[in-house]
């Protein structure tokens, strides 16, 4: 109120432009104020100082954007800017002006840009501390806010109606409207789409919030980005769906933004506001997770431009021209790539003036015009060397496709299981050895050659005997289950010992003990996490190690505990997970209060899931093996998530287990295992009935004698067998009156037990079945008696 006064009264008594010493520091700036743009011009900052409003010169050049962005980080990050982010020459003026609001003109004086705001003299604007830049008309009226007009950021405090839009700029110092586009869609749902940046048309969605509804009332209303850095959808029914996993970061000790970048990926970042040393934004979650695989469709390309291929680094997307190509703008890493051998329908086309680079693990979806199958590797090539309009041919599984250029939604993985031949025109690539000269030209080809390669082919031959001699000795029962492409290295980020010891302060608190090793709790950035150390030396060394790693890194699953990096350093093998704030399945089952019914029977479900997702959705079927509440675990909102899953083939070579015995922990394990049957993913369905059993009851299933605790009797899935003949479920679960009223759910996961601990692996249901059951999608049969020829034992 007094500040108001006194701008007031100070616009009244100082007739002439205010400069700008006298306003730095209390953030406002009255009607009249103008800033010129050059180097060392004084911007308008807020009061603390840690935003700024002015000009900032790009690239070193003699243009300058109008901006907000964060005055205390050195690298002065942008944050606003008006739309389109046009770039006005030195000299040019931002003045706010009475009747326009903020009016910038370039030096001739014509204007580029206003916020079209009819404001009163006594009007001021205001740079808040919050980031939003703010004009302020009469007593408090907000008359415009940058925070309306959001660019390419949203700050902490900034909230998104439906119908507002983020557009990512072109690159890191073209401020143009690029590629992408998150809006909250008037149905509810925030969206990520690509557009068209010529022509502003808006293509495919890649990334949908699921917060719609056909009925507007209670559909998705707002994007809402807290003052402590916690981002989510509000939706009318007062629903929220959070964004960020509530990672949230103390926002008093890190800065915060979230921004769509260039390459599509909605990030949020945070940055220390005390920094030590040299430091950057770090990451704290990109949306989606995977940009490579989410974006695709026929219009526009992915989050690299055309021909260009996209990996992920840890989360750095990277976009790389491929060998033949070669960055259309040197100045856009992230733009189109041309080729540098294009294949032309000249008269008198000739399949045999070109020839093909091959590359592996790389593939453009969506660019084929043409499939022939089956055939074989050299089929696929020549029919494409027939062909003038195919660029590229990709083979897989005797499958052919012929691609044509422009390449679009490149991406590179190891688990691209495909070749990819590019056609180039022999003589222009001048200085580079193609990977693999494929095409024959035995016309050409001198006797000499033909005479040397018959002696590499007969030295490889030997070469070859004599390896293949040392491998049957040495490795007589190794079996190498992944194609050799898969041991490439993970996206994971990879830590050192001295790293991980740091992190978990020399691995002080001890968050439990496991068959595979103890868990530690640590702290990486601001995140924490959950750090296992294996105890296991590994034979085979890196390259087990790793593959394993590897095929973990691969699941994807909200039942399953994220795999967030990996050590191996030295002897040392460690794997970071994320850190489950709610403990074990074990702890929350047997712990002092009883967990309700309807929270149980969430938690089962969620294990059903995860399970099937190991079992029947990963590329390589993964069986766990050690299912039991222990390896259960809680996030904050009590979704369940197994732990612990693909060390079991990683720690226990042999899983026909005639060498290393039985797997799993008492109580759990299947009969077969005792057997001489062979373990199949049925022994998971087993223990998943044990634990079924016990969460229903909220009991133990083996009880440990006192006397010798060595002594373990299995008594729970005998009793419960009882108890359901004998019609006394009210017995079995100690009349919990919660789970006894909801007498059809119960009686339905009881019977789903009871068939999951079948004797008969052949008569346990698959996981996905059990899920259909236990939703009440199939009927559920009268089970027949688990042990039908079972003297009890364990
Ligand atoms: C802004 O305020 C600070 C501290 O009050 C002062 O050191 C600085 O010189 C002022 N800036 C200008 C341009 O006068
Ligand atoms: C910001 O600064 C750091 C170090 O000062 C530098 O490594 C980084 O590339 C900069 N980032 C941008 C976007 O310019
Ligand atoms: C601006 O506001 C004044 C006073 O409220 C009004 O008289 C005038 O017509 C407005 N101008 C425009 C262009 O809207
Ligand atoms: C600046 O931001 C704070 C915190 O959100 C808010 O309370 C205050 O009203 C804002 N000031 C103006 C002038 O908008
Ligand atoms: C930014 O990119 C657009 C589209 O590619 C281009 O037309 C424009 O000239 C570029 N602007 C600058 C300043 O490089
Ligand atoms: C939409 O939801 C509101 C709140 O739940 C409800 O009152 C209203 O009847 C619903 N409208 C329609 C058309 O379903």
């Amino acid at each position: 109120m007094a500040r108001v006064l006194y701008l007031i009264l100070s616009t009244i008594f100082l007739p002439f432009s205010i400069v700008a010493q006298q306003i730095n520091g209390t953030g406002s700036v009255p009607v009249g104020t103008s800033l010129t743009a050059t180097e060392n011009g004084m911007p308008w900052l807020s009061p603390l100082g840690d935003f700024a409003f002015g000009f900032q010169q790009i690239q070193q050049k003699e243009s300058f954007l109008l901006s907000i962005w964060y005055d205390k980080i050195p690298n002065k990050t942008v944050v606003w800017y008006p739309e389109g982010g046009p770039m006005v020459p030195r000299g040019s003026k931002v003045e706010l002006r009475d009747g326009r609001g903020l009016v910038l003109s370039d030096p001739q004086g014509k204007v580029v840009w206003t916020s079209e705001s009819n404001i009163s003299d006594r009007a001021y604007g205001f740079m808040n501390d919050t980031g939003n830049f703010v004009i302020v008309d009469g007593i408090s009226r907000k008359v415009w806010e940058s925070f309306r007009f959001p660019t390419d950021t949203i700050l902490p405090t900034q909230v998104m109606e439906r119908s507002g839009e983020l557009i990512s700029k072109i690159s890191e110092t073209n401020f143009t409207l690029g590629r992408f586009q998150l809006t909250l869609l008037q149905d509810g749902n925030l969206i990520l789409r690509k557009r068209d940046i010529r022509s502003g048309v808006l293509y495919n969605t890649y990334y949908r919030s699921g917060t719609r509804d056909s009925n507007r009332s209670i559909a998705g209303k707002q994007l809402i980005y807290d003052e402590t850095g916690y981002m989510y959808v509000l939706k009318g029914s007062g629903q929220i769906v959070d964004l960020n996993r509530k990672d949230a970061i103390d926002s008093r000790l890190y800065y915060q933004r979230a921004t769509l970048e260039s390459n599509g990926v909605f990030t949020q970042y945070y940055y220390p506001k005390n920094p030590t040393g040299n430091t950057d934004w770090t990451v704290l979650r990109p949306l989606p997770d995977y940009i490579c695989d989410w974006i695709d469709g026929t219009d526009g390309t992915g989050a690299c431009g055309f021909n260009s291929v996209c990996s992920l680094d840890g989360n750095r997307v990277n976009c790389e021209c491929p060998k033949g190509f070669s960055l259309l703008d040197p100045n856009d890493p992230i733009g189109d790539c041309k080729p540098v051998s294009a294949p032309t329908c000249d008269e008198g086309y000739d399949g045999n003036q070109f020839d093909f680079i091959e590359l592996t693990n790389i593939d453009w979806p969506g660019s084929d015009y043409v499939r022939v199958e089956p055939t074989n590797e050299e089929t696929c090539k020549t029919f494409c060397l027939q062909d003038c309009l195919c660029a590229v041919a990709i083979y897989r599984d005797q499958r052919c496709w012929k691609k044509k250029l422009p390449l679009s939604n490149g991406k590179k993985d190891p688990s691209l299981v495909v070749k990819a031949f590019l056609k180039y025109r022999i003589g222009d690539l001048p200085n580079e050895t193609p990977y693999v000269s494929s095409k024959e030209k035995n016309n050409q080809r001198s006797l000499i050659v033909v005479i040397l390669s018959t002696c590499v082919f007969v030295i490889f031959l030997l070469c070859g005997v004599i390896c293949v001699g040392f491998f049957l000795i040495h490795k007589k029962t190794t079996i190498n289950h992944y194609p050799s492409s898969k041991l490439v290295d993970t996206n994971l980020p990879r830590f050192t010992y001295q790293e991980l010891v740091e992190a978990t302060s020399g691995f002080k608190d001890e968050l439990g003990k496991g068959a595979f090793g103890t868990v530690y709790k640590g702290v990486i950035g601001v995140k924490t996490v959950a750090v296992k150390k294996l105890d296991r030396v590994f034979e085979d060394g890196d390259k087990e190690f790793k593959s394993e790693v590897n095929a973990i890194a691969k699941t994807h699953h909200k039942n399953l505990v994220q795999l967030l990096g990996y050590c191996d350093d030295g002897d040392h093998r460690l794997l970071v997970y994320e850190y489950m704030s709610n403990g074990t399945l074990a702890g929350f089952l047997f712990g002092d209060m009883k967990p309700s019914w309807k929270l149980r029977s969430d938690v089962i479900v969620g294990i059903a899931k995860g399970l099937a997702y190991l079992h029947e959705e990963c590329s390589t079927q993964v069986i766990h093996c050690d299912i039991k509440p222990q390896n259960i675990l809680l996030d904050d909102s009590y979704n369940a998530k197994i732990s612990d899953f693909g060390l079991a083939k990683l720690l226990m070579m042999d899983q026909s287990r005639t060498s290393t015995g039985i797997r799993g922990t008492k109580g759990y394990v299947a009969p077969e295992w005792f057997r001489n049957a062979p373990v199949t993913v049925m022994v998971d369905v087993y223990s998943f009935g044990v634990l079924l059993l016990e969460m229903i009851s909220c009991r133990k299933s083996v009880v440990i004698n006192e006397s010798d605790s060595k002594d373990v009797v299995a008594v729970l899935t005998d009793w419960a067998w009882d108890c359901y003949q004998e019609g006394k479920l009210d017995v079995f679960l100690e009349n919990d009156l919660e789970a006894l009223d909801d007498y059809k759910r119960l009686m339905t996961f009881v019977k789903v037990g009871l068939w999951c601990v079948q004797e008969n692996p052949s008569m346990r249901p698959t996981m996905r079945k059990v899920i259909q059951m236990l939703e009440g999608v199939v009927e559920v049969n009268k089970p027949p008696c688990p042990f039908p020829f079972s003297v009890t034992s364990t």
